[in-house]
């Protein structure tokens, strides 16, 4: 047991030589989650579902692409905002999908991944005392961002079995101080999507309060069950307070490569472009290049909601027998499992013992709250083959 406890003991705060001691800024932070579990089905040889990647190839197309432009000479630094030839796909695909015209020049800016995507916005429209409601669970950089820049994060939480949002709860925790709302759809961990009804109540509450959005679709193209997509970008009313993110890594099934973009309105873009530029300047050239031929086939993306379905459903099936109980899940390539009726750890324990003794990783849900709400709930990495998730399904079924 003490082993299990250390796997998730947060690290000490930085020391600076003898007796110096470096003021860290998250003193409380950890190695992350992912890294952990990660790290420990290595150790123990278990079937690691507990990090979100593919365990696919990435198209080879995307690949013989990139070669390309490596060879055609685009290997230096790329333009701060972004190559214009993938902001201009990227504006046209918004305005099909989501009837936005967007302007390539001015709206759109491509980053390190949806993680600087949030951290870019966060640095440079919040400042020190500004107040940022967010979601837990919620995903891990989220809160860490706020506090670096200064902000105050405001944790609601949701709850199993739907995650949906109380919004009387959030017009309750809006004050003179708020200035960003932060939603995820469809949402990481809990495979949750917002409706329209939802969007409908964020309009509001963010219009009267003259608050920012900040939407995190990096799973945009990953939803289920013939339901559509919410973005913030089909709510023309908010379009100088709202800024969506995306991600090409979980499109195109290459998580490590770490390109994604922002939308916003150009009074927003201007003020993202500016941290930006000193956080990463820009991404890198070759692959810019390669997405943009690739994104304009709209095959390459149209069926990927279809693909994730399968696959969900592939490891539905697999664990038919089992006793753990699986959860509503919409969008996403994670599906959420319930263990209540067969163990009374928690959901760090649990996750730390299967890994070890039943060579299978998952993710505790209660590291994406503030306050480890444990809900006896794990979260499975779906995005993995079939000989994976047929493995993984006879271990859960034998618990
Ligand atoms: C909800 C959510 N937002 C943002 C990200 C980060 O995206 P990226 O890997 O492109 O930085 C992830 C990655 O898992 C995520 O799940």
């Amino acid at each position: 047991m003490r082993d299990d406890q250390s796997t998730f003991q947060k690290e000490s705060p930085l020391s600076f030589g003898e007796g110096k001691g470096v003021r860290s800024r998250l003193p409380e932070v950890g190695t992350s989650i992912f890294s952990v579990m990660s790290k420990l089905a290595l150790e123990h040889n278990a079937i690691n579902l507990s990090q979100g990647f593919p365990d696919f190839a990435v198209s080879e197309v995307l690949v013989d692409l990139i070669h390309k432009n490596m060879n055609a000479g685009h290997n230096q630094y790329a333009p701060m905002p972004g190559v214009p030839a993938l902001r201009k796909v990227i504006s046209e695909v918004i305005e099909k999908t989501y009837q936005r015209a967007t302007d390539f020049e001015t709206e759109v800016t491509v980053t390190a991944g949806g993680t600087e995507a949030i951290f870019s916005t966060i640095a440079a429209l919040v400042s020190a005392g500004d107040e940022v409601i967010l979601f837990d669970p919620s995903y891990d950089c989220y809160d860490p961002a706020i506090r670096l820049n200064g902000g105050t994060p405001i944790h609601i939480n949701l709850t199993a079995p739907d995650f949906s949002i109380d919004w009387q709860e959030v017009r309750d925790k809006v004050t003179s101080k708020t200035r960003m709302i932060m939603v995820n759809t469809p949402h990481n961990p809990s495979g949750a999507v917002l409706s329209e009804l939802d969007l409908r109540e964020l309009q509001e509450i963010a219009l009267k309060n003259n608050l920012l959005v900040l939407s995190d679709e990096v799973y945009e193209r990953i939803i289920f069950d013939d339901k559509k997509h919410e973005s913030i970008l089909k709510y023309p009313a908010l379009a100088n307070q709202i800024i969506a993110v995306f991600s090409f890594g979980k499109t195109f099934h290459a998580t490590g490569w770490k390109v994604g973009y922002t939308v916003a309105s150009p009074t927003l873009t201007t003020e993202i472009r500016k941290a930006h530029q000193f956080i990463t300047f820009s991404v890198n050239t070759p692959t810019q290049f390669a997405l943009a031929e690739y994104m304009a086939q709209p095959e390459n993306y149209l069926s990927l909601g279809k693909f994730y379905q399968q696959k969900r459903d592939f490891f539905l099936q697999q664990i038919k027998g089992s006793s753990f109980k699986p959860l509503p899940c919409y969008g996403s390539y994670f599906q959420l499992l319930s263990y209540e009726g067969i163990s009374q750890l928690s959901e760090k324990e649990m996750a730390v013992w299967m890994t070890k003794e039943k060579k299978l990783a998952p993710i505790p849900i209660s590291v994406f709250y503030k306050d480890d709400t444990d809900q006896k709930i794990l979260r499975f990495c779906f995005a993995k083959g079939e000989e994976t998730l047929r493995k993984a399904g006879e271990i859960l079924n034998q618990m």
